[in-house]
Order: structure tokens, then sequence, then C-alpha cells
């Protein structure tokens, strides 16, 4: 068991917050401030609690310096303010005698979010490399460091696990609240367990499949991994999106004979001719040509579908059925996430897209629990743990 921050005296300190404020931004504007608002309970204590609340976040990806213009977490800080009763400084420097001044003058139970910490990655990888001086300097900022960023504990980096060698350390209520769901819906899932996958890139899914495939009753395979599972049985997929490494495709065999009895995959498309995306056509799998292109599932694989989310008792979504913001291909998806919503199981999703596309919907509401983490969630599942939640201290 981690050391929870209601298990350390926090008041009048200063404490070291790692978040994920890795929030979808466009021109300036917030589109989603989901994992923002999932930050707040450990935010609000913390303020109640008196504490100096110095915040770290990474934003995006940032290779190049001209990355950093379009990553500043400058419009976090402005949404943060707006959602606290509490002064927020925002610290366009990582690392500085600015910043020590600023920590220095700060109120107890005030906060100051510091520039992306991914800014340190230019030129020499500090941050992501897990530079040890890095680290140091920043647990060097406070007396402890609270880990409330499930979805970067997957990141073995200075900001998210090298602090935490050098303060005493403890987990959020975000992190605590994630494996509690996690551990309780997914890992130990009532029966039948069905889980809903889609999403692109097979790549990206066949270790989850594998260590789900154990525990779960039935899996539903759409999207672009269901193009290599049906390749890899010899359908002609046509030019769809799919795997062509053959370790890759040798393990989704395995597993599709393996697991015969609990695998499912789409017995009908949409699709059109790569040429022409007018040219829409509802076909059976065994008719796809070589310059179709799938991009949904029709409706006889979504009534399958269908019969088996309505005899299950909890539900797992990863992904989407097929290109559902272009409303020509998004009746699949729709359609399986409407009935997982209006269905009496427990349902949660996690991971890739799934989550974006039951928000986009608006069922999300209907759902018990929303992972806040992506490539975290899975890891998570998969390992049963995530590297800089166990490199926290124990209780
Ligand atoms: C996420 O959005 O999944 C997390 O913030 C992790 O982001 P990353 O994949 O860029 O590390």
């Amino acid at each position: 068991m981690k050391k929870r921050i209601q298990d350390i005296d926090v008041s009048n300190k200063r404490v070291l917050l790692r978040c994920d404020f890795n929030i979808p931004i466009k021109d300036g504007k917030i589109l989603d401030d989901s994992k923002l608002i999932a930050s707040l309970n450990t935010i609000e204590y913390l303020i109640k609690q008196k504490a100096k609340i110095i915040i770290l976040s990474h934003f995006g990806k940032v290779k190049t310096i001209e990355d950093k213009a379009k990553n500043s977490l400058a419009p976090v800080a402005e949404r943060l303010q707006s959602l606290v009763n509490t002064k927020v400084i925002f610290s366009k420097q990582t690392r500085n005698m600015y910043l020590e001044a600023k920590i220095e003058s700060m109120n107890p139970g005030e906060i100051l979010l510091l520039e992306n910490t991914r800014f340190e990655d230019i030129p020499n990888k500090l941050e992501s490399g897990n530079d040890t001086q890095l680290a140091m300097y920043w647990a060097g900022l406070a007396d402890i460091f609270c880990l409330d960023a499930f979805g970067s504990s997957h990141r073995k980096h200075a900001s998210t696990y090298g602090v935490a060698k050098y303060i005493p350390s403890c987990i959020g209520f975000l992190v605590q609240h994630e494996i509690e769901m996690l551990d309780k819906y997914v890992l130990n899932a009532e029966k039948p367990f069905t889980i809903v996958m889609g999403g692109a890139k097979v790549e990206d899914k066949v270790e989850l499949i594998e260590s789900l495939l154990p525990r779960c009753d039935h899996l539903l395979i759409t999207g672009g991994i269901a193009n290599s599972c049906l390749a890899t049985l010899g359908f002609n997929v046509g030019n769809s999106l799919k795997t062509s490494d053959p370790a890759i495709l040798n393990k989704i065999k395995n597993l599709l004979i393996k697991y015969k009895d609990k695998i499912m995959l789409p017995v009908d498309a949409i699709i059109c001719p790569v040429y022409n995306e007018e040219l829409i056509e509802h076909v059976n799998i065994d008719k796809i040509e070589d310059d179709d292109v799938i991009y949904d599932i029709g409706m006889k694989t979504i009534n399958k579908f269908k019969e088996v989310i309505n005899s299950s008792k909890t539900i797992f979504v990863n992904g989407t059925a097929g290109k559902y913001e272009d409303m020509k291909f998004a009746t699949g998806t729709r359609e399986l996430l409407d009935t997982i919503a209006n269905s009496k199981a427990i349902k949660i999703a996690g991971g890739g897209d799934g989550v974006s596309a039951i928000k986009h919907f608006g069922f999300g509401e209907k759902f018990n629990y929303l992972s806040t983490g992506g490539g975290a969630t899975l890891e998570y599942i998969i390992n049963e743990g995530l590297p800089a939640i166990d490199n926290i201290q124990d209780e």
C-alpha cells in the first residue's frame, strides 16, 4: 500500500504536486478540461491544509525549439485560476532564481504552476531522460512530493519518477481513485465481463489483448485492430489500416486460435474505395476488394455485438469501432456506445479514443468510470502497476 496524501502532514508545507494537465487545446482554446477537474480534489485538499502548492505537468510532445511555442501551459494556468479560490501564479521558468523567489514569496494555500516540464527536454532530454540534477533541483523546491498524474505514471521522467527519490512521497486522490476503480471494475470485474476494443493500431494493443483475454468472457474487436485479425484469418481487407509486422501477425493468429470462443470479429463493414470517400457501400467481410478501405462496422456486426453487451455484467471500452468523427462512419461507434450506456452492466472506459467518443456522443454520465489515462491505463491493466506509482514510498 502506497503512502497517501492524507497519511502525511502537509499543512504549511511546500508540496510538489505532479499533475497530468496534458489536455486538448486548439488555437489556445481548451477543448476538454476533465483531467484538470479530476485533479481538483487533491488541489483543494492542499489549499485547505494551507500547503504551498507547486505544480508540475508536461504538455504535448516537445521535440524541437518550435514545439515550445505551441506547448505552453499558460492557458491551463488561466483555467485553473477560474476553478479555484486561491491565487494561481504561473512561472514561465522551469528552473532559475526567479522561480525560487516566487516560491519564497508564496502565501500558504497558494498555487504556483511551472511551465511545461518537457521544455527541459530541449536540448538534452533532461525531463524525459530522468536527469538526476533536474530531479534533485525540483525536489529541492519542496518538502513533500505528491504524485497525482495517473496519466503520466507509465513514464519514468524526472518530474514523475526521479523527484520521489529525494523527498518524502505520496499519491494524491486522483491516483488513489484510478487504482481503486481499475482494480475493482477491470482487474476484478464481475462476470460475464466483456471488452469492446477498437482503435487504429494493433501494435499498441496486442499486449493488452493478451493480458485481458484470460480475465474476460468476451472480447469484441473492431476498428483497425480487427482488420489485422481478419487479415491473419485470410480475409482480404483491401487498403485498410493493418499491420504488416510478421511477429505481431503471428501473435494475433495464436491468440485467435487459443481464444476462439471468446473473440468476436466484424462480419460486415462500411467501406469505400481508396480513391473516393463518397462511394460508400455496406458489404459482408468476405466481399472486400483490393481498393476498398474499411471505415466502420456494419449493422450485422452491431446486432451480434449488442446481444453480447446486453448479457454482460461488466463492460470495458477501449477504442472506437470506426472513423466516428466523420458522420458517414459514426454509426458503429455510436450504436455500440448507446447500447453499452443503456445496459444494466457496470461500464468503464479507459485508454485511447474510447473516452473521447463517449463524451462526443454525450454518454459520459452513464458510465461508472472514465479513466483519465491513455497509455497509462492500458499499462496499469497489463502490469497491475505503473513505474511512477510503484516508486512512491510505502505506508
Ligand atoms: C496522456 O495524455 O495520455 C498523458 O498525458 C501522457 O502523455 P504522453 O503520452 O505524451 O506522455
